[in-house]
């Protein structure tokens, strides 16, 4: 590791996204990626594992570290979306599995362990639903200041949700977990709807993304074949939502986005279960939330790093 690279522990459900976003992260020279762990959601949490396996080898980065997380919601019953990520999470292109192994641990406890080995140096940027980060949060409440920031993909403040009227996919599959971690004293980031409803990969960048010979570009379009021509069915369009990628962009250079400060408070009742709307009065610290998002400056940046 080179000093000036900035160590990064992955918490996702890969899932389509998921593994876009590693793709793009395994190929930017600033970045160390400590390791990943997974967590239920887009599907089950040894099927996230077995898929973040696969991209860390086809992105070249076969020696990071995937050890399983949690495998259901604190409260409620788990609910996978293989209907939108594929049976096998990966679009079923016919993907091979990787031959790697998850290594031995748990979720929760390996992001603990992590923290506590380089404490205040390592950003932990959560894809997925938030069970793993609040239970090892519950087992060590300093766990915030032992990272240096914690960016999420989750939530919808201001926009619609994804799942209900009122709730994104990430903080619906688990709304108390969400709560436990947005009223805790983290540094924190979130990138929710708000700016991925508004950022896809479509028209001439997606050409170029699917015209490309270079294997990472080539596993990419493989993999998210399935979902376009999906979108192509219900809207006509075919375009991709970049959710796990833009926020893992904006979390390596926040000139990106714009923000807007205030506490959230996520919701457990219905019927607005799930939702993150601001609650300036419920104690929990000002989040960032990304309001505004450049996206074709995003897109560029997404490409420039996946076509290597
Ligand atoms: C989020 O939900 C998941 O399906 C995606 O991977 C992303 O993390 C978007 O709402
Ligand atoms: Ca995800």
């Amino acid at each position: 590791m080179t000093r000036d690279r900035r160590p990064v522990v992955i918490d996702a459900d890969p899932g389509i996204d998921d593994v876009l976003a590693i793709l793009y992260l395994t190929g930017l020279p600033d970045v160390e990626i400590v390791g990943l762990t997974t967590v239920h959601g887009n599907v089950p949490a040894g099927t996230g594992a077995r898929n973040a396996l696969k991209a860390f080898e086809i992105a070249g980065a076969p020696d990071v570290p995937v050890v399983v997380g949690i495998d259901r919601p604190l409260v409620h019953q788990a609910a996978t979306a293989e209907d939108v990520h594929g049976t096998d999470g990966l679009g079923d292109a016919g993907v091979l599995p990787s031959l790697r192994r998850p290594s031995a641990g748990s979720g929760p406890l390996q992001l603990l362990q992590w923290a506590r080995e380089r404490p205040g140096e390592i950003t932990l940027l959560a894809i997925g639903p938030l069970t793993n980060v609040a239970v090892a949060q519950l087992l060590e409440p300093k766990l915030p200041s032992l990272f240096r920031e914690l960016v999420i993909m989750g939530g919808a403040v201001w926009a619609p949700g994804n799942v209900t009227p009122h709730a994104e996919f990430n903080t619906w599959h688990d709304p108390e977990a969400a709560r436990v971690v947005l009223e805790a004293p983290w540094n924190m980031t979130l990138v929710g709807l708000d700016v991925t409803a508004r950022t896809r990969l479509e028209g001439a960048a997606l050409a170029e993304l699917e015209g490309s010979p270079k294997p990472v570009a080539r596993f990419a379009s493989a993999i998210l074949q399935g979902y376009l021509n999906e979108s192509e069915r219900e809207s006509g369009v075919r375009a991709a939502f970049m959710h796990d990628p833009l926020a893992s962009a904006i979390m390596m250079d926040p000139r990106l986005a714009d923000f807007r400060d205030t506490p959230l408070l996520v919701e457990l009742a219905e019927p607005e279960r799930g939702r993150t709307r601001p609650e300036a009065s419920g104690g929990g610290p000002a989040v960032h939330v990304a309001v505004d998002v450049d996206g074709p400056r995003f897109i560029a940046r997404y490409l420039s790093a996946v076509l290597r």
